[in-house]
């Protein structure tokens, strides 16, 4: 875990909360990308313990407060989302239970308790893929599910010149970026899709759906649209990745859900 780039990103995300206030939370997994609705990842959650990392200012765990989750935990580096989270949650969920704590660390979160994980546009921000992972699957219980969306790892990499698509950097070079459409310095963390997908089979996980589509042109909103999030690189690259995956029951467990 490199603290320097931790306390960096912190004092970026203390600054950028306020802009991100309900940006793309559930349903939406990112911009331009197939929501919730749609792909039913979550299936039904009525009573169920969820946790999210990187959960912001907290309204995709207000989402799943309204429909019927049976607790919700969240974790997320600054000080500050985690307070608007609570501010938003207090009226609905005054047990919401919400951490300051970068995901490569545990805060002291139960194991083996959660149904279901999830994180929506964070997990690219972690500085140990690896670790997190590992926490994520030591906070999960056997047979339950971890859902994360971050942009995708081919996004970064074309640049548009006026509809005009070049490959800008190397797709395989993978590691820390400062990432050009912040105004402050925040460092995120590049990943091919394969690496994804085997920090996950080595952490343990099954994986079992990656989601890699555009949103229907007729569900595309003015919100989704920026200067990073264009419709026309949309169309020939995909803006988010969507990985659904299992913690495993172990074989002989009597497991009733
Ligand atoms: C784009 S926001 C996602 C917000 C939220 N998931 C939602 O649906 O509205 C990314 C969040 O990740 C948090 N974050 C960045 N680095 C982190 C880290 N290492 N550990 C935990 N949270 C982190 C940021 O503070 C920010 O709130």
């Amino acid at each position: 875990m490199t603290v320097d780039t931790l306390m960096t990103n912190k004092k970026s995300w203390d600054e950028a909360a306020p802009r991100f206030f309900g940006r793309n939370p559930l349903p939406e997994y990112g911009p331009l990308a197939p929501r919730e609705d749609e792909l039913n990842l979550f299936g039904d959650v009525s009573q169920l313990k969820v946790l999210e990392m990187g959960c912001g200012s907290g309204h995709s765990l207000q989402y799943l407060q309204q429909r019927h989750a049976g607790e919700l935990w969240g974790i997320d580096l600054s000080s500050v989302q985690i307070e608007t989270a609570k501010t938003l949650l207090s009226q609905a969920n005054p047990q919401a239970k919400l951490f300051e704590s970068p995901m490569e660390l545990d805060p002291g979160l139960p194991h083996d308790y959660f149904d279901i994980v999830f994180s929506v546009f964070a997990i690219g921000w972690t500085t140990n893929l690896e670790k997190t992972l590992a926490n994520v699957h030591r906070y999960l219980k056997q047979g339950g599910t971890f859902i994360f969306s971050w942009e995708h790892p081919l996004y970064n990499r074309i640049k548009n010149t006026e509809g005009v698509m070049t490959i800008e950097k190397s797709y395989l070079e993978e590691g820390p970026y400062v990432h050009e459409a912040w105004s402050q310095p925040a460092i995120m963390q590049q990943y091919k899709v394969s690496s994804y997908l085997n920090a996950l089979i080595n952490a343990g996980f099954q994986i079992e759906k990656v989601v890699e589509d555009v949103c229907k042109p007729d569900e595309i909103q003015e919100h989704h649209v920026n200067g990073w999030y264009s419709l026309e690189k949309a169309k020939v690259v995909p803006t988010t990745m969507i990985i659904k995956c299992k913690k495993p029951v172990e074989a002989g467990t009597f497991y009733p859900g």
